[in-house]
Parts: C-alpha cells; structure tokens; sequence
C-alpha cells in the first residue's frame, strides 16, 4: 500500500510516519517538497503518486490567525480535504482526515457525539467543518477524527509552552472554565494505524484520551509531574490562577465544552480509550527523561 501522509513535520503527522510505517511505504512530502495551498501542486502531486491511503494531518491550525486570514485557513481546512476526497473517490483511495473539538457549539456540559449538531465559535471551527462535511458529501472511502487540545514532545503545544513559563514566571493565570481531554499526537497515531489496520468503518469518530479537565487543570498536573521528573520550576502551585475565559479575551472565541464522547470508536475498535493524566506521565517523560 502506498501511503501519503500530510502534515508530517506537524504534531500528528509526526507521529503518523511512525505509526503507519509497518502498512505500506510511506511517501511524507515537507511543505518544501509541496505547498499545500497549491491546488494544482497537490493535484499533479496526487497524479504522480497515486497513494492508495492519504492521511491528512495538514491543516490551518493559528486558531487566532485564522480570523484574518480565512482564505488561507478556508483553503487548508476545507479545500484541501474536499480536493483529497475527490481524489480518493475517482481512485479508490482511503483518505484518513482530523478534525477538531472546534466544530461544536461549546454549549452545555455533556460530552458531544459524532451526532451532535455542529455549531462553531470561530473561523477555525467553521473551516474545519467544512472539510469534514466536504468529505461527508462527496463519497470517499473515509475515516475523520475529531479531536482535542492536542500535544506532543515536539512542536508547538501547551505543555511545552508551560514548562517554559514554569521555569521563567512566578505567577501565572490559566483558563479554568473550558473543559476538555488533552490528547497526546502518539496516541492519535497509533489508533489511526489500529482503524486502518482493522479496516475500520468508514465515518467520523471522535478520538481523545478519556476523562477531562480545564486548561488550568491540565496545567497543574504538568507542573507536577515536571517536579517528580526532576525539573526545577520557578512557578509555584499557589502561584497558578484560575482564571475564566472572559478574563482572557482571544481573536478567536473558544468553546467551554470541549467534553467529546468516545464511545463509537471504542466500541467499533475494541479498545478503551486510557486516561489524560497517565497519557501525560508518558509524554512528559518522553520530553524530559
Ligand atoms: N493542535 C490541536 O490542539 C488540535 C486540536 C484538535 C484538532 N486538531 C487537528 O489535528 C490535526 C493535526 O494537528 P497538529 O496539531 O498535528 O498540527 P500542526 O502541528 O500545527 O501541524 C500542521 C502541519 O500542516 C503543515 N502545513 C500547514 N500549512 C502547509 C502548507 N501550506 N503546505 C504544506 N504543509 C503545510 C505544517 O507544515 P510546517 O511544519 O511546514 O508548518 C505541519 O506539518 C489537524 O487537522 C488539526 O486541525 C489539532
């Protein structure tokens, strides 16, 4: 099988040129080999190597930057998949894509099901359901994961972002009031291999760790874990305020409930979905050990 993955020098994609190697030869073009933004680069890009699996984890994902750039967020998160998808379809192809806790309304306090309405807060969340509807529409063979407040050992993330303001800050305020699953990039790929593997139904699913917290929450338990691994932090716990999200206006509002249901794919998979805190033991060690 040949497989093309997107995105493979981001978060997931990363992760994907690990996960999916034992499937088929991996092609995992940079963004110098192909600029995504291109329609006819990535069109003669497709001719060329006609992948039989596409694993999209390129996207727009300057959450606050997209407000004023739509057309670039419109043309990665919507046009992309909508052109991939059609390639998938006139090829037979599968195309894996990923979405986001963004397309949901952030409404209530139940987690949301692959049929809950969609209602999205900002230009990334409306980009991104573009995409996933654009896919839904046009009859490819497809697997899409939502997922939520994604991190890794490496790129840009929040617990990255933490450990830097822990060693450098004595006081800090966090965002108490969204709430959602931290989901490592490792795991997202490793349950990417397992569907693809086991020929997963082809539909949207949602795919988090299980159990939930706030950003303040997540925050706290990076601290520490950093401790008990070793790392000298200047931040306090006393130190660290809960603070809600009209105190922290963005560009780009967010939504609070980011509590996704992961019910369908564990049941259509076989597997439980393990918890955030020991996903995040796992890739603090990965950073700092
Ligand atoms: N991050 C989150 O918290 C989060 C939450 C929910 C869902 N998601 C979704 O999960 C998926 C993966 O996210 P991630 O965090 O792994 O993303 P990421 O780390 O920001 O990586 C994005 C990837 O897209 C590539 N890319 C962007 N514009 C490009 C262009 N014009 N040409 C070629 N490549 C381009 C980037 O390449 P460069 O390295 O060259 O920039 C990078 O490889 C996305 O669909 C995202 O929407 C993410």
């Amino acid at each position: 099988m040949n497989i093309l993955i997107l995105g493979g020098t981001g978060q997931v994609g990363f992760e994907l040129q690990r996960s999916l190697a034992p499937l088929g030869t991996i092609i995992a073009p940079s963004r110098s080999d192909l600029d995504l933004m291109s329609e006819q680069a990535v069109s003669e890009y497709l001719q060329s190597h006609k992948p039989d699996l596409i694993a999209n984890a390129a996207a727009w994902t300057a959450v606050d930057a997209a407000e004023k750039r739509q057309e670039a967020a419109y043309r990665l998160n919507g046009g992309l998949p909508e052109q991939l998808a059609r390639y998938a379809v006139e090829q037979g192809a599968r195309l894996v894509h990923y979405s986001s806790d963004y397309v949901y309304s952030g409404e209530g306090n139940t987690p949301w099901t692959e049929d809950s309405p969609t209602g999205p807060l900002s230009v990334y969340g409306q980009s991104k359901l573009a995409g996933d509807e654009a896919i839904q529409k046009s009859g490819a063979d497809h697997l899409i994961f939502r997922t939520s407040w994604v991190y890794s050992a490496r790129g840009h993330n929040f617990m990255k972002t933490m450990l830097r303001l822990a060693q450098e800050k004595e006081s800090l305020t966090i965002v108490a009031d969204q709430i959602g699953a931290p989901t490592p990039a490792k795991l997202i790929a490793d349950v990417t291999a397992l569907a693809v593997h086991k020929d997963l139904e082809s539909g949207l699913y949602h795919l988090t760790t299980t159990g939930q917290t706030s950003w303040h929450g997540f925050a706290l338990e990076i601290f520490k874990l950093a401790r008990q691994m070793g790392q000298v932090l200047t931040l306090q716990a006393e130190n660290v305020k809960a603070i809600s999200t009209s105190d922290y206006p963005t560009p780009a509002q967010r939504p609070l409930n980011s509590r996704l249901s992961v019910t369908k794919v564990e049941h259509k998979l076989n597997v439980r979905l393990p918890n955030w805190q020991l996903q995040l033991e796992l890739t603090l060690a990965e950073l700092l050990k």
